[in-house]
């Protein structure tokens, strides 16, 4: 098969080298891609959030498959256009993409189905959001309900911060993202990110994976795409993971009782409360950097299941895991989730590739005309290391970290250190 991917993260990266594994593969090309792609594919350059122009590459091409890594083009409507054009596309359409693209969409649609998340108000007029906090006690969440590039949460530990946030989203920063807000419930407990398949009738669970969100070590510092990731999540009980399935399931059958035909991953971000997992938010596609944890361990060929997805012979398909365990860690620009300089040259990959059981994929990379690698994002690489235990795969890890370099690289150094130190460390 001739196989597009849209997307140039980490996330993509993953994906790709995936796919690139399976005999069904003949030609990969991935737009725009990253350092780590061109490896393995030719980097395309296409406006991935034109329907139109992609549908018209992937049949110029004669792609067979188009394969929609982030929500943008989602919510645009690629996935619609290339399926229009009789091309296989992994990815729900526009109609489905809405649950990642619309909190409020998301919030409705839970409540009707029965999905467990926290109370939620939805406010079009900026005078009566702000009337509402004085009603709320904090924490407390403020939300622009489109996408905004990670930027439109705002978790408030006192309710002038939730003001302000309100403010802030109403005064179009965020476009049309942010016309409407969402004040909602602040939940507490350890947070858990369960992807899954789904062809709109059959739910294919993936292994459940933890993120570090935010910028600095101990969980301090702003919010970031991810710092950090590891899978399978220890902490997480049998009973939790249970309902977290039943969740994604109830989800998947509310999204076909409601008309929509939602192929592709279905991504459910949970908080695991007191009173069992409850729903944070749900996004239309593989996680960045979960993916970059789940594909290494997953034991078999992405390529049958992805078509197998588009085609609803989900049926047809049995995951099979490595027994593995498998940590990741973000290397990042200085200054990022804001200002950071790009063009400096990294070194080191290749003797951390060597190490056994790593995988370093790209993000913000790219090879200059002279050939050096340089940074080209704030996210810059992803250190994937798999392992017997989760300590081993942590220390190899970071020991494939030690070999990487440029100027102004940072991370965390302590990816996966609560989770070691059991669920009680999540009350501390
Ligand atoms: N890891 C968070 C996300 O993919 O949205």
């Amino acid at each position: 098969m001739r196989i597009l991917v849209l997307g140039g993260g980490g996330r993509e990266h993953a994906i790709v080298a995936k796919l690139a594994q399976s005999p069904r593969t003949s030609a990969l090309f991935c737009a725009p891609g990253n350092g780590g792609t061109v490896f393995l594919g030719e980097n395309v350059s296409l406006d991935i959030e034109d329907p139109q122009a992609v549908a018209a590459y992937a049949t110029e091409h004669a792609i067979d498959l188009v394969v929609i890594g982030p929500e943008g083009p989602l919510v645009a409507g690629v996935a619609d256009a290339v399926e229009a054009a009789g091309i296989l596309a992994f990815g729900p359409t526009a109609a489905g993409a809405r649950l990642e693209g619309s909190k409020s969409f998301a919030k409705d649609l839970m409540a009707r189905h029965g999905i467990p998340a926290g109370f939620s108000e939805a406010f079009t007029d900026e005078a009566a959001a702000l009337e509402y906090l004085d009603e709320v006690a904090a924490p407390i969440v403020v939300k622009a309900d489109g996408l905004a590039a990670g930027k439109g949460v705002t978790v408030a530990m006192d309710i002038h911060t939730a003001r302000e946030a309100v403010t802030e989203c109403f005064d179009g920063r965020f476009g049309e993202a942010g016309t409407t807000v969402l004040i909602e419930e602040f939940l507490s407990g350890p947070e858990c990110s369960l992807l899954a398949f789904t062809d709109g009738e059959t739910v294919v669970p993936m292994a459940p994976a933890q993120d570090h969100k935010r910028a600095y070590e101990n969980d301090k510092g702003p919010n970031t795409g991810g710092m950090g990731v590891y899978s399978p999540v220890p902490i997480v009980t049998d009973t939790e993971y249970a309902t977290m399935i039943e969740i994604m399931e109830l989800t998947a059958a509310g999204l076909a009782s409601d008309g929509i035909d939602y192929r592709g991953v279905l991504y459910g971000g949970f908080i695991l409360t007191d009173e069992g997992p409850k729903v944070l938010e749900f996004n239309a596609r593989f996680g960045d950097p979960e993916t970059q944890v789940v594909l290494p361990r997953l034991d078999g060929d992405l390529v049958d299941i992805m078509v197998a997805t588009a085609e609803r012979r989900l049926s047809d398909i049995e995951l099979k895991w490595k027994p593995e365990w498998a940590v990741s860690v973000v290397l990042a620009s200085g200054g990022y989730p804001n200002e950071y300089e790009k063009g400096r040259v990294i070194t080191g990959i290749e003797e951390a590739s060597a190490l056994p059981g790593v995988t370093v994929y790209h993000a913000g990379t790219k090879v200059t005309d002279d050939g050096s690698l340089v940074n080209a994002g704030g996210r810059v690489l992803n250190v994937t290391a798999l392992g017997d235990s989760f300590s081993s795969a942590r220390d190899r890890a970071y020991e494939a970290v030690a070999k990487i370099e440029w100027d102004d690289m940072f991370f965390r150094t302590d990816i996966g250190a609560k989770a070691m130190r059991g669920r009680d460390a999540w009350k501390a």
